[in-house]
């Protein structure tokens, strides 16, 4: 991860007055970098694949877009109306149904669940709650990049806890130096994981709270990909099913991968009551909650989605079984990810460790815009990741470009 601070953007037009230093100082997200060369070559008149960033090309259900429209005409509320602090208790019941019936785990929906402007607005907000200046962050390596810049808005220390492919990308805890485990009053863990598509058993989660509890550390579980898991005799499991995971954990859940809804902006958080009021506090503060519409969608999302999330699983599972095969055919030996929607793989032996040229090389060649590894931490370096946001015929043809850009792809 690049901590320097940021080059000078051209775009932007000298103001009298300076901006602080954390936004300064704010290393680059590496989405807003690929999304300006997605651009330049758009406007360019180029054909352009984004397999980027991880943002579903598939359509909500017709019962969320008919929830939202249906609320959105309802003489009897004026969602258009600022809503409530914490959400509607509706959806915060719905939340508890949810968590009872997928994972076992019983919540108080109205102390222990809180709607969210998706999960990366609760992440953030959360560090901020609870991260002073100069205290101690443990964050995989690699990750989702928003960890990064979340914890540097808070002015956090920041410890990348490497994630090894020869460990099916799940952390040693005992890596964690004394003087870190010390000074940090956050782990964030991420299963199944963006992007390496690794994932944890309820075992592992069992030995993250123990370790928490024992170093006083909360643990933040990102559990945005648990209904992404392919091995469905083995569904992803959530930390809060840990007996006294409450006392410590709390959990982030997102409907943008799972109900196709990334653009509407909806998530939640749940777990511990304390931490649950204090981000609640926070936010009331910031924000104003969700569009009631939109929360009301999320509630028919979450009674009545089954259905979305099973098309979506198999949708994925397709998709990465043909780029896998079409990967290697090419002779990248890509491995398999038993979860997400993502491959995460070294990259061919040609670039090194340069990730960045490997990526700028592929799309300057063929419009295949994927997302280096260096982005997602200083663990990252010498990979890539491929998001598999494209339909069937849409692979076959990326394929045949990426075959006939004449690279060593072994
Ligand atoms: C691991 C992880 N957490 C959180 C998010 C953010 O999701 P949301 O759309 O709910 O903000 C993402 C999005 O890609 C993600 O990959």
């Amino acid at each position: 991860m690049n901590r320097q601070p940021s080059a000078p953007d051209p775009s932007v037009v000298p103001f009298v007055v300076p901006c602080a230093d954390r936004v300064t100082n704010l290393p680059p997200y590496v989405f807003a970098t690929l999304f300006r060369m997605r651009d330049d070559a758009l406007a360019a008149g180029r054909e352009v694949f984004d397999l980027s960033v991880g943002n579903p090309d598939v359509r909500p259900a017709a019962s969320v877009v008919g929830a939202i429209t249906e609320a959105m005409n309802d003489e009897t509320w004026n969602c258009h109306r600022y809503g409530t602090f914490n959400g509607l208790p509706r959806f915060r019941e719905a939340i508890a149904l949810w968590y009872y019936e997928r994972f076992g785990v019983r919540l108080d929906p109205h102390t222990q669940a809180l709607p969210l402007i998706g999960s990366k607005e609760g992440l953030a907000n959360l560090m901020r709650a609870y991260l002073n200046p100069g205290d101690g962050i443990i964050i995989p390596s690699p990750c989702y990049p928003a960890y990064f810049g979340a914890a540097h808005l808070c002015e956090a220390e920041i410890y990348e806890l490497k994630l090894r492919e020869e460990d099916g990308y799940v952390p040693r805890l005992e890596d964690i130096p004394a003087e870190v485990a010390a000074r940090s009053r956050m782990l964030i863990l991420n299963y199944p994981n963006n992007p390496t598509g690794g994932v944890c058993d309820l075992a592992f989660f069992e030995k993250a709270v123990a370790w928490c509890k024992r170093h006083q550390v909360m643990l933040v579980s990102d559990a945005a990909y648990t209904e992404l898991g392919f091995d469905t005799e083995n569904p992803p499991p959530s930390v809060l099913q840990v007996p006294g995971a409450f006392d410590v954990a709390v959990e982030f859940q997102s409907l943008s991968k799972s109900h196709n809804l990334a653009g509407w902006r909806v998530g939640f958080v749940v777990g511990g009551s304390e931490p649950i009021a204090n981000l609640g506090r926070l936010k009331s503060h910031v924000d104003f909650s969700l569009f009631g519409g939109i929360q009301m969608a999320a509630v028919n999302a979450l009674r009545y989605g089954a259905r979305t999330v099973k098309e979506n699983r198999e949708t994925y599972l397709g998709r990465r079984n043909q780029m896998v095969a079409g990967f290697r055919k090419l002779g990248w030996q890509v491995p398999s990810p038993a979860a997400t929607l993502y491959i995460w793989a070294r990259i061919p032996r040609a670039w090194g460790d340069d990730d960045f040229g490997f990526v700028r090389d592929v799309f300057a060649k063929t419009g295949v815009l994927v997302s280096p590894g260096s982005g997602f931490g200083v663990h990252g370096r010498g990979y890539a990741r491929v998001s598999l946001v494209a339909p069937s015929a849409t692979i076959t043809r990326i394929m045949e470009l990426l075959e006939g850009a004449g690279f060593d792809w072994s």
